[in-house]
C-alpha cells in the first residue's frame, strides 16, 4: 500500500512537470527552430525568405482575424508558398504554436 503511493505520487509528480514546460516552451520553440526563418522571430515576416515569399506579419488585420482553426489548417496543410507541416509537427504541437503566434500578435 504504502510503495503504491509512491509510485503513483512519483508519477503524478513527472506527468505534472512535463506538463506544464510543454505548455510554458514548446510554441515558442517549435516557432524559433521551424517557422521564424520565413516569419522572423517576431512573426513580422521580415526575413529574406519571407519578403521573397510575401508572408504577412502576423499583426496584420488580415491574420488577426482569422480564427485558431484556420490558422492550424494553415499550418496543417499548407498554403501557397507556405509548407504543411502534417506529419512533422503533433496536432498538440500545431495548436502550441498557433497559440504562440497569438502572444506575437500582442505585440
Ligand atoms: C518557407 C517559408 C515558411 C516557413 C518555414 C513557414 N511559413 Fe508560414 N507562411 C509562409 C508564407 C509565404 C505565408 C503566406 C501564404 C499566403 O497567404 O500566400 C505563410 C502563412 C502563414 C500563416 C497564415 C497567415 C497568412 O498570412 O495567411 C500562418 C498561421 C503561418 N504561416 C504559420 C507558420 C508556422 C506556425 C510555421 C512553422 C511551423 C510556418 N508558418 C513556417 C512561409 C513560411
Amino acid at each position: 500500500m504504502q510503495m503504491r503511493i509512491t509510485i503513483y505520487g512519483t508519477l503524478g509528480i513527472l506527468l505534472l512537470s512535463g506538463g506544464v514546460t510543454s505548455l510554458a516552451q514548446s510554441g515558442a520553440d517549435t516557432y524559433k527552430a521551424k517557422c521564424a526563418m520565413c516569419h522572423a522571430a517576431d512573426g513580422s515576416g521580415n526575413t529574406p525568405a519571407g519578403k521573397a515569399m510575401k508572408a504577412n506579419p502576423f499583426n496584420s488585420p488580415d491574420v488577426v482575424k482569422m480564427s485558431d482553426a484556420e490558422l492550424i489548417a494553415v499550418v496543417t496543410d499548407g498554403k501557397a508558398k507556405m509548407p504543411g507541416y502534417k506529419g512533422k509537427l503533433t496536432d498538440a504541437q500545431i495548436k502550441d504554436v498557433v497559440a504562440y503566434i497569438r502572444t506575437l500578435q500582442k505585440k
